[in-house]
C-alpha cells in the first residue's frame, strides 16, 4: 500500500501478464505494462458486469446498477444521461465557484501551525463540488456522509464488523432515497434545469429512461467517484510536491505550469491505481497467454503510468513533461466522465495551496503516513502538514 512502485516495476519485468487463483477458484489476471493496459481498457471482450461472476460482490446492495458496472446498450444509455452534467460549458463555468470554495477553506487554515490537508481541504473541497453538480441541498448534506461513502470501497477485512458495515450501507441507501424524494417534491422538472440529479429524476419520471435502481446507483457512484478521486489527486499531488521541493518551487513561481503539472501529478501517483472491475466475456489473448471467459482482469493503471517503455525517467517527477499520454483517466468507452472537472479542480488548487500555505513540511515521517487500504483508489487517510 505505502509504496507499490517497486512491486509494479518487478511485475513489468518478470510477470507483466500474471494469473492468481483465489481460494474460491476464481482466476484473477494482473496486467502491468502500458502497452497491454492501454489496449485492454477499450477491449469490448472484457465485460464490466460483475453479475457474470457468480457470487462476486462489488459495492453496496441495491446500488450497483451504474455506468462502471454496465456494458452497451445499458452503458451507452446511462452515459448519455450522465454526460449532460459534465458538458464543457457547465464545467468551465464552475471555475470561480471552485476558486472561492478553495479560498474559503484556506482562509480557515491560514494561520495554523499544523493541518490535515485531506480532512480540512481536499475532502471538503471536492465533495462540495460534486454535491453542487448533483444538486445535493445543504440541509441533506449530513455529517458523516463522506465517511459512509468512502467506507464502501474498503475491503471487507478493513471495515468495521459485518453488522456495522451492513448498517452503514443501509444508512447510505436511506440517505440516497431521501435525496431522490427531495428532488421529486422540489419539482424535478425545475431542478432538471440546474442540477444533474434533478435531470436524472426528471428523465426517470417523465420518460422512464432509467430504472429507480439505476437512478439511486448513479447518485451513489457520482457522489463517491466525484470526490474520492480528485481528493486523492490533491493529497498524492501535494505529497509529491513536498517530496520534490524543486518542483514545488517551480510551480509556485510559475502558476501557468498548472496544466502540465496536473497531468504529471496524475501520472506520477495515479489516484485510481487499478482500473475498475472487468471480466472476460470471450477468450482474450494477451502476450502469449489466454484469458478465458469468466476470469477477472485487473488493469494496473498505476503500473502502466510508470512504464519505462512509455515514459522517459518514469520514476522522476517532471512538471514540464510533454507529451504525457498517461492512463490516469482510463481509455475508451469508460473514459472518466469527470476528467475535465478533476483537471480544473487541480489546476486551481495546487498553485493556490502553494501560495497560501507557504513552505510546509510533512508533520510525520513519510513512512508513518497512512494509506487507505483500498484496491482501486490510491490515497492517504490523512496528510498532516506543519509550517517549515
Ligand atoms: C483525479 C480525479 C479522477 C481520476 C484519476 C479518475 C479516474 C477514472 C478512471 C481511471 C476511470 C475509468 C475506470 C475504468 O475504465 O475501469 C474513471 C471513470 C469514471 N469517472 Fe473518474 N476520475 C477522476 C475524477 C472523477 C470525477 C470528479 C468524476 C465526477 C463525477 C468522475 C466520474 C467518473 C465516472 C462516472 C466514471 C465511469 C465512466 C464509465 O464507466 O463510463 N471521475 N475515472
Amino acid at each position: 500500500m505505502n509504496d507499490p512502485y517497486p512491486y509494479f516495476s518487478w511485475l513489468r519485468r518478470h510477470a507483466p501478464v500474471s494469473c492468481e487463483r483465489k481460494a474460491n477458484g476464481l482466476a484473477v489476471w494482473q496486467i502491468a505494462r502500458y502497452a497491454e493496459v492501454n489496449v485492454l481498457l477499450s477491449d469490448a471482450r472484457l465485460s464490466k458486469r460483475p453479475g457474470r461472476v457468480p457470487g462476486y460482490v462489488s459495492g453496496p446492495a441495491g446500488l450497483n446498477r451504474h455506468l462502471v458496472h454496465s456494458d452497451p446498450p445499458e452503458h451507452t444509455r446511462l452515459r448519455q444521461l450522465v454526460n449532460t452534467g459534465f458538458i464543457p460549458r457547465r464545467i468551465t463555468a464552475l471555475a470561480p465557484v471552485i476558486r472561492t470554495a478553495a479560498e474559503d477553506l484556506l482562509d480557515g487554515l491560514h494561520r495554523r501551525e499544523s493541518l490535515d490537508l485531506i480532512e480540512e481541504f481536499a475532502g471538503p473541497l471536492t465533495f462540495r463540488m460534486i454535491c453542487r453538480i448533483l444538486g445535493v441541498p445543504k440541509t441533506l448534506d449530513t455529517p458523516g456522509l463522506r465517511d459512509l461513502l468512502l467506507a464502501t470501497v474498503l475491503p471487507t477485512g478493513a471495515r468495521a464488523t459485518p453488522e456495522e458495515a451492513a448498517r452503514s450501507e443501509r444508512d447510505l441507501y436511506a440517505f440516497l432515497t431521501r435525496l431522490v424524494a427531495h428532488k421529486r417534491t422540489a419539482g424535478a422538472e425545475r431542478a432538471a434545469e440546474t442540477d444533474l440529479l434533478g435531470a436524472l429524476v426528471h428523465a426517470r419520471d417523465a420518460t422512464g429512461a432509467l430504472s429507480e435502481e439505476e437512478l439511486l446507483s448513479t447518485a451513489y457512484l457520482l457522489l463517491l467517484v466525484g470526490h474520492d478521486t480528485t481528493l486523492n489527486l490533491i493529497g498524492n499531488g501535494m505529497l509529491a510536491l513536498i517530496q520534490h521541493p524543486d518542483q514545488g518551487k517551480q510551480l509556485a513561481a510559475d502558476p501557468d505550469l498548472g496544466g502540465t503539472a496536473v497531468e504529471e501529478l496524475l501520472r506520477y501517483d495515479s489516484p485510481v491505481r487499478d482500473a475498475t472491475f472487468r471480466v472476460a466475456a470471450q477468450p482474450v489473448d494477451v502476450d502469449g497467454q489466454t484469458i478465458r471467459p469468466g476470469e477477472v482482469v485487473s488493469l494496473l493503471i498505476g503500473s502502466a503510468n510508470r512504464d519505462p517503455d512509455q515514459f522517459e525517467g518514469p520514476d522522476d517527477l517532471d512538471l514540464t513533461r510533454h507529451p504525457n499520454d498517461h492512463l490516469a483517466f482510463g481509455r475508451g468507452p469508460h473514459f472518466c466522465i469527470g476528467a475535465a472537472l478533476a483537471r480544473l479542480e487541480g489546476v486551481i488548487a495546487f498553485p493556490l495551496l502553494l501560495d497560501r500555505l507557504g513552505p510546509v513540511r510533512l508533520a510525520v515521517p513519510a513512512e508513518d503516513l497512512v494509506w487507505r487500504p483500498t484496491r482501486v483508489m490510491r490515497g492517504l487517510a490523512r496528510l498532516p502538514l506543519a509550517r517549515c
